[in-house]
């Protein structure tokens, strides 16, 4: 039987849409999770978590290629660290990694910086983690996915006013699309760091968030913050943008649209 692929965040936004194409290629897949669960048939479920190394042994024992989509917003160097010291002797022989465009271009000099934006400095940190580990491996840096920026302008149109930081622009992508080329990525030979992968069109952040309101039929007025630090001016200047890289297919105002009429039709549904 062919090793299986291991999939750290199998069970986010990102790895959930990473598995079934994995199934579909005829990877036996296993995930790891901090939750016992069942996630169907064919898929294992190895219960550990990153933060601590608690129960990554056995993860990635036997695994032939692993795929690190775990994330959270702080101490993913630490996440990958436990990663490639369980990884390394397992003989693991191709580790891909998701990480974020701008990861290299949004300084961390500040407090500031690092308490509004050390995301970027969290994935730099863990890409030379996997970069420096010994493995084989690929990492792909993407852009914001679709759900990340409909999950913020939704918390930013709760306010009564909604605080919008100025000048600060998104290029989303399809989470799907990144889980495809990911899957690509995992079926290939170790390949380095690949070209970024971008949505098709820049927006402000304040004209996503108008997108919202006006498909949710809502209206807010908007206040525009201006956000202090080395970080958001790098931001602002388009450091988390690929416009040479606007590869995605799918576009946010047809995610807006499917993702609207899903919620409405679910709260329309009886109980
Ligand atoms: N969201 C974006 O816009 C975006 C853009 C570019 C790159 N990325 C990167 O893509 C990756 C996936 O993002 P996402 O949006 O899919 O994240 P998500 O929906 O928040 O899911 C996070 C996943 O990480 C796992 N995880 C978190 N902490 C863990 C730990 N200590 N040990 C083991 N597993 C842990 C969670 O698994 P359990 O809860 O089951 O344990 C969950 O499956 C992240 O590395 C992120 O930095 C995201």
């Amino acid at each position: 039987m062919a090793a299986p692929v291991l999939v750290t965040g199998g069970t986010g936004t990102l790895g959930r849409l990473v598995v079934p194409r994995l199934r579909a290629a005829g990877c036996e897949v296993r995930v790891l999770s901090r939750r016992r669960r069942e996630l169907g048939e064919g898929i294992e479920v190895v219960t550990g978590d990153l933060a601590t190394g608690e129960g990554i042994d056995p993860a990635v024992a036997g695994a032939g290629v692993v795929v690190h989509c775990a994330g959270s917003r702080k101490g993913d160097e630490v996440k990958a660290g436990h990663l490639v010291r369980a990884a390394s002797p397992a003989g693991v022989r191709h580790l891909v990694f998701i990480s974020v465009v701008g990861a290299d271009r949004v300084p961390q000099t500040g407090r500031l910086d690092r308490a509004m934006f050390g995301y970027f400095g969290t994935k730099l940190a863990a890409e030379r983690v996997v970069a420096g580990s010994g493995l084989p491996w690929t990492t792909l840096r993407a852009t914001q996915f679709f759900d990340l920026v409909f999950l913020t302008v939704s918390q930013l149109a709760r306010l009564p006013v909604a605080p919008v930081p100025a000048g600060i622009r998104f290029q989303p992508v399809d989470a799907g699309e990144v889980a495809e080329r990911l899957v690509e990525l995992a079926l290939g030979p170790p390949s380095g760091l690949v070209p970024d992968l971008a949505g098709p069109r820049i927006y402000e952040l304040a004209d996503l968030l108008r997108g919202y309101l006006r498909a949710t039929h809502r209206r807010r007025p908007l206040l525009p913050l201006p956000v202090p630090g080395r970080a958001a001016r790098a931001l602002r200047a388009g450091a988390n943008l690929a416009p040479d890289r606007a590869v995605g297919r799918r576009t946010w105002e047809e995610f807006l649209a499917d993702r609207v009429s899903s919620l409405a039709g679910k709260s329309a549904s009886p109980a």
